[in-house]
């Protein structure tokens, strides 16, 4: 990538892709751009080995693949294996496994060269999102190391993201659950850190072939579920969140708790007012608490 603007396309350092399209459709609706990552010597599996041998114990989430698109109780407790994450990922080729490394998350240690990366492609992400990049907060930048014939269960994630694929070939399926209602009760759940994982198929879903130099964008809170085609897959996910997104964590967290108290609260998005006056209260709250847990005792 060049880092040229021509028409509506943007050309960063590492991603390219249609402006106009990627700014109506950001955080709605899917959609691929293009990345120059296959071949950046960060994602070898040598050097993700030696990676996972430095991150802090407990901080990567590893099993041993062959899941199926509705996830076991034990997945969503994050089930590990008696495997290390640097064993998997050196004999990923052989035997089935999943590590997901945290590179880029709040509160982990710099990590040299996947940190700069990450900052690079916020900066080529910030022009469709809209917002100066400093504005794209709680970065989260995941790798995924996965065998041939994995499947990742349904889930939902809170943040808007980028899978950035690298290597192998995925199919990226994204859909709504059928039952609105349902929807509600489960993104209050969500929020309050009790499951991330639905028990129903979604419906009216759009599937995405990703092959090394494809990312899609996948909006907050849709669900989602991904199947590696025969041979290891390799992607690195983007994602960060914006006032919107507190926002929207501060309503689903108060009507989750308006709802204990047995009385129907008004759906997130019915009233943009409403929206408003209910996430800042939340978010005011969380900042203090924030706060409070950071000052030394
Ligand atoms: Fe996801």
């Amino acid at each position: 990538m060049t880092g040229t603007a021509n028409g509506s396309a943007a050309s960063g350092r590492h991603i390219g892709y249609d402006l106009d399209e990627a700014r109506a459709k950001y955080a709605k609706r899917p959609f691929k751009v293009q990345h120059d990552l296959p071949g950046n010597p960060l994602f070898e599996l040598g050097a993700l080995a030696d990676l996972a041998e430095r991150l802090p114990e407990g901080s990567i989430e590893h099993h041993g693949g062959n899941r199926s698109v509705i996830a076991e109780d034990a997945i969503e407790l994050g089930e590990r294996t008696a495997d290390s994450p640097a064993a998997i990922i050196r004999t990923i080729g052989e035997r089935p496994g999943f590590v997901a490394m945290p590179v880029s998350v709040p509160g982990l240690p710099r990590q040299a060269g996947y940190q700069e990366l990450f900052e690079e492609l916020l900066v080529d992400l910030a022009p469709m999102v809209g917002v100066p990049v400093g504005d794209l907060q709680d970065h989260h930048g995941v790798i995924f190391i996965s065998s041939g014939g994995n499947t990742t269960p349904v889930h939902y994630d809170p943040e808007p993201s980028f899978l950035l694929h690298v290597r192998g070939v995925k199919k990226f399926s994204i859909g709504r659950h059928p039952d609105p209602e349902a929807e509600r009760l489960q993104l209050e759940t969500f929020y309050r850190h009790e499951g991330r994982n639905p028990k129903v198929v979604p419906v009216d879903v759009e599937e995405f072939d990703l092959t090394p130099g494809e990312a899609l964008h996948v909006p907050p809170c849709t669900p989602h579920w991904v199947e590696n085609g025969p041979e290891v897959a390799l992607s690195f996910s983007v994602g960060f969140q914006t006032t919107a997104d507190h926002l929207r964590r501060g309503v689903y967290q108060w009507n989750g708790r308006v709802r204990k108290l047995g009385l129907t609260p008004k759906p997130y998005g019915d009233s943009a007012v409403r929206d408003r006056m209910k996430g800042n209260v939340m978010v005011t709250a969380f900042e203090a608490r924030r706060r409070l847990l950071r000052r030394p005792a």
